[in-house]
């Protein structure tokens, strides 16, 4: 199995290009089920997670086409389905697999998805999803293993309140409310800049959308969706955790293509830790100004708050910090896997519940890990860079999900990183 080896301790310094949001680009494949026509993407990354959703898309009778010639982009197109079966082995492996549930029961009144099950970082259940669609008229069914939802007299447009503000349930809805008849008002949704982008993509394939942004979402129901061309925006997790390989090598880091204004209160929280991050005219500088990261408290929670996706980075971030920063993950139940991994590396971290107290620490020293999820994973990575030593990164797999580059990104920063098999 291949494992990322890095020499650690150097001050990166350079530029870096950053990827499309893989979140933003997994819904909007999905979305491809709900036209007949083509739907263009541009700004496509290039990851494992996005492999999977085209396979999967492909089985569903999507034909997935790669332009020779222009990285990123990829044509969706579904004149029919061909199966509205989303198969466990597929959904197992990747749970935004289950984003392709609202489209087909939208286009074809009926689906089969595999119950995702549990995963590393909690029980990530979907009753959200599923109460969701029956308040839009839909039947669900569990049986081995599977949602079976049909629509007997068709999708109708409801009024539904999120009990909590799930992105991926927000998706799901406001795709299926796109083709079902009349008006659906969808209450406490999560306001993701990945949400924005899809309601963006929906748009432009005829769709009526009001309010993607906020956590009231109305959408009128129409006939039929067209094809579009959407560009996917930036990834703010991937910015943020480069923001980050600055600020932990006490670098500086230009990200070309970043937007400050997707950041949330994450941006007041970096800044906050001494990190000078500035709008550039090609994207963001991230200056950590040759000196240790101040301790900073943060609490996860949903966009604009800090966002869950970039905990693990902040708490690597956190174990080098002048003082103390107490960490508390409130989205997800078991999003600490990193500690002892950190704390192998000379980490000072105690747990307590849904809360760690991160003492800073002079400096890490490399060692052996491995995570069990892709934040965790490059969290890992990120203590890798400023410790001293060489650190072993096992499990590299979940970094592939998430980070188109990681390696060449931070070698052309100065990094002394590489990937052996
Ligand atoms: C998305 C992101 C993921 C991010 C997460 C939170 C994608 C592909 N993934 O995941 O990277 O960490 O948002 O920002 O965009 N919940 C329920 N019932 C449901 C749905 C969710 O209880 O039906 C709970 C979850 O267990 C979790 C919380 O709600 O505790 C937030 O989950 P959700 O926002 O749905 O995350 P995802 O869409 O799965």
């Amino acid at each position: 199995m291949d494992k990322i080896l890095i020499q650690g301790g150097k001050r990166l310094d350079g530029r870096i290009a950053v990827s499309a949001a893989k979140n933003a680009a997994l819904p909007i494949m999905a979305a491809a089920l709900l036209a007949d026509e083509p739907l263009e993407l541009e700004n496509v990354p290039d990851l494992a997670d996005i492999s999977s959703m085209r396979r999967l898309l492909q089985l569903l009778g999507v034909e997935a086409i790669h332009k020779a010639g222009a990285p990123g982009r990829m044509a969706l197109h579904c004149p029919e389905l061909l199966s509205t079966t989303a198969p466990y082995d597929l959904v197992r492996k990747m749970r935004a697999s289950v984003l392709v549930l609202g489209p087909l029961v939208a286009r074809a009144g009926e689906a089969r998805v595999s119950l995702p099950g549990g995963c590393a970082i909690g029980t990530r259940p979907v009753d959200i999803h599923l109460s969701g669609l029956e308040a839009m008229g839909a039947v669900i069914d569990l049986d081995g293993g599977y949602i079976h939802a049909t629509t007997p007299k068709g999708l109708q447009g409801g009024d539904f309140r999120l009990p909590m503000p799930s992105v991926g349930a927000t998706e799901n809805l406001m795709m299926a409310a796109t083709l079902a008849k009349g008006t659906t008002r969808l209450q406490n949704c999560a306001c993701e800049p990945e949400i924005v982008d899809l309601a963006a993509c929906l748009t432009a394939m005829g769709a009526k959308i009001e309010g993607a942004g906020t956590p009231d979402i109305r959408i009128e129901g129409v006939a039929q969706l067209h094809g579009a061309l959407h560009r996917i925006i930036p990834d703010r997790i991937e910015t943020a955790t480069y923001a980050m390989a600055a600020g932990i090598t006490r670098g500086r880091i230009e990200i070309d293509g970043a937007d400050l204004a997707l950041f949330g209160d994450a941006l007041d929280k970096l800044r906050a830790t001494g990190l000078v991050v500035e709008a550039t005219e090609t994207g963001i500088v991230v200056d950590g100004g040759d000196r240790r990261p101040l301790g900073v408290d943060v609490m996860t929670q949903p966009f604009p708050g800090f966002a869950t996706d970039i905990q693990a980075q902040f708490m690597a971030m956190m174990c080098v910090a002048d003082g103390a920063a107490m960490i508390t993950e409130t989205i997800f139940e078991n999003r600490f896997m990193h500690v002892p991994e950190l704390m192998r590396m000379g980490a000072r971290i105690t747990v307590q519940g849904p809360s760690a107290l991160v003492r800073g620490v002079e400096g890490l020293k490399g060692a052996p890990v491995m995570a069990t999820d892709l934040r965790a994973s490059v969290s890992l990575v990120l203590a890798g860079l400023a410790a001293s030593g060489t650190t072993e990164v096992n499990r590299i797999y979940h970094l592939d999900r998430g980070y188109a580059g990681l390696e060449a990104k931070l070698r052309a920063c100065g990094a002394l990183i590489e990937r052996v098999a």
